[in-house]
């Protein structure tokens, strides 16, 4: 059975990230996969404490928190979700706090640049959300996130959604895009993408 992780960096349980994961999840599950969601707001997260020990000791995070289990998942899981808010023109505190510690699943190459410690070939789906309307405002954050939280550890991404102008439309108030997180959670499932 396809394992599918998510985690979320927004800590409102009814917002929009919420919505939109639970939605692409649903469509995960409507093709046979486990899913779980990891909320990063809830868990016992800490920061990135700097020692340097993912650098002579790769794939390892000496960090022991309520994340541990979370990075080791990664490694095993089928297809990845991350979503996200904008906060303050970039991405909220605890996804930033998550993606610091993502640098135990990157090794150093002996020529320089880094190689992930991911098997590849998992898939991978992003969600953002903001209250401006401009999809483009924010797209260096938003390639940033993208790119630490999915290619770079070699995921293959099958969907993105970027949800602006939050205030005035809410996801939930969407079907449109409720339905477009559901079928990119179907394309999460390798078969389907
Ligand atoms: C602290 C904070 C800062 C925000 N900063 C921005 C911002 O810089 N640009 C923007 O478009 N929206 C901003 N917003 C709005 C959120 O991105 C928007 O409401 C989003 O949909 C929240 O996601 P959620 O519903 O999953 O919590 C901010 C919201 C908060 C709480």
């Amino acid at each position: 059975m396809a394992r599918i992780l998510a985690f979320n960096g927004s800590p409102r349980k009814g917002g929009n990230t919420s919505t939109l994961i639970r939605n692409i999840l649903d469509g995960a599950r409507s093709e046979g996969a486990d899913t779980q969601e990891v909320r990063l707001h809830e868990i016992d997260q800490k920061g990135c404490k700097g020692c340097l020990g993912c650098r002579t000791n790769p794939g390892t995070c000496a960090q022991k928190d309520g994340l541990s289990p979370f990075l080791e998942d990664i490694k095993n899981c089928d297809g990845l979700v991350v979503g996200c808010p904008i906060y303050m023109y970039r991405i909220s505190g605890q996804m930033k706090l998550f993606i610091d510690r993502l640098y135990s699943l990157y090794a150093d190459l002996p020529g320089g640049g880094y190689e992930s410690l991911v098997p590849p070939g998992k898939t991978y789906a992003l969600i953002t959300t903001q209250g401006a309307p401009d999809p483009d405002q924010y797209k260096k954050s938003i390639r940033y996130l993208a790119g630490f939280t999915g290619s770079g550890l070699g995921f293959v991404e099958v969907g993105r959604i970027v949800h602006t102008n939050s205030h005035a439309s809410p996801a939930e108030a969407s079907p449109k895009l409720l339905a477009c997180a559901y079928e990119i959670g179907r394309k999460l499932i390798k078969n389907n993408s």
